[in-house]
């Protein structure tokens, strides 16, 4: 049986990207049932690998805790926590950049989209950021990580971390980790430029829909949503798999992520969905998908500010 680790950054601004690759997954496993444990971590000592306001900081944990429980996740049979309260995760994490390699590190794309052009002036706790993942994950030997997309190579370097660890000391002490990334919805795309991620950080409001929005900001943020000046694909537009060709998806990122984004919310496939509404413009599409994000998005969102003013709870 799985043990399952995931971690989410205290940094604000929760969107369905967060949501729909990574959150509503916990609740899937949960609802599963065969799995030995899982710990879902509020990742406060990643968060912190840039500059972070305390204040806001200590606010933006309860409100990832909040968002955990308002989504789903149950707190008496999951393990809610935050990863500072627990000193096993830096102290690891030391012993885990004694093994990992420089070179290693070096490859890491997300450091070299955080870092910008000034990697110099980065934080070494940035760099090192994949190893206190890896940390996190090892210190409960789970095998199991739901996650978003952007999270794939740095579970590839944990396999590596735990490999070398293992080979060094002639143990089998760490389990072989294993990525969960499954679903339409393993990387939401900005709402405003369908090659850009989905981020918590993006200045536009518009490019992202917050798990706090109410029916309003939903209502506003797809209307404005950049689609194209073609009808909706067809199901030509699909390979043998069901998922968008390649050539379709990068000729139409903005078309095919709001579809991505409906098949998930509404757990149908791509061809259920074209089958409706191919040939017919966006309109109908963008309607339809609001009542979803309304429905299975806004819910959440109350509980989560609901939780949040119990102060006590
Ligand atoms: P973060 O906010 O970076 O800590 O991400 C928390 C979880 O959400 C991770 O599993 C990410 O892979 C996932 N995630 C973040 N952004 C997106 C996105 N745009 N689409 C899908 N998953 C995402
Ligand atoms: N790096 C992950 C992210 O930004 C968050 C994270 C930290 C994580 N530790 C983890 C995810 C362990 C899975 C497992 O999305």
């Amino acid at each position: 049986m799985d043990h399952i680790f995931s971690g989410v950054q205290p940094t604000g601004n929760l969107h369905i990207g967060n949501y729909l690759g990574a959150i509503r997954k916990f609740v899937d496993i949960q609802n599963r049932g065969n799995v030995a444990k899982a710990y879902y971590c509020v990742v406060d000592l990643h968060a912190i690998t840039v500059w972070q306001d305390p204040k806001k900081l200590k606010k933006d944990i309860l409100e990832t805790t909040a968002s955990f429980i308002a989504a789903g996740v149950d707190p008496k049979n999951n393990i809610i926590f935050n990863q500072s309260s627990v000193s096993a995760h830096a102290e690891l994490a030391w012993i885990l950049n004694c093994i990992c390699r420089i070179g290693w590190l070096n490859r890491m794309t997300q450091f070299k989209e955080k870092a910008g052009k000034n990697k110099e002036r980065a934080s070494v706790g940035l760099y090192a950021y994949p190893i206190l993942m890896a940390s996190d994950i090892l210190s409960y030997k789970s095998t199991l990580v739901p996650v978003g997309d952007d999270q794939k190579q740095h579970l590839e370097l944990v396999r590596d971390v735990a490999n070398k660890f293992n080979f060094d000391y002639g143990v089998n002490f760490f389990p072989e980790v294993k990525p969960l990334i499954i679903g339409d919805a393993t990387r939401v795309m900005s709402l405003k430029n369908g090659n850009k991620k989905m981020s918590k950080s993006d200045e536009s409001q518009y490019s992202r829909i917050n798990l706090t929005d109410d029916k309003d900001d939903i209502r506003n943020k797809i209307k404005k949503a950049k689609t194209d000046s073609h009808n909706i694909m067809g199901l030509e537009a699909l390979d043998d798999n069901g998922d968008f060709k390649a050539e379709v998806a990068i000729k139409r990122p903005e078309a095919a992520n709001l579809i991505n984004i409906f098949c998930e919310l509404e757990k149908k496939s791509k061809k259920e969905i074209l089958e409706i509404y191919a040939g017919k413009n966006f309109s109908n599409l963008k309607e339809n998908l609001t009542d979803s994000l309304i429905t299975n998005i806004v819910p959440i969102g109350n509980e989560m500010k609901r939780m949040i003013k119990d102060s006590l709870y």
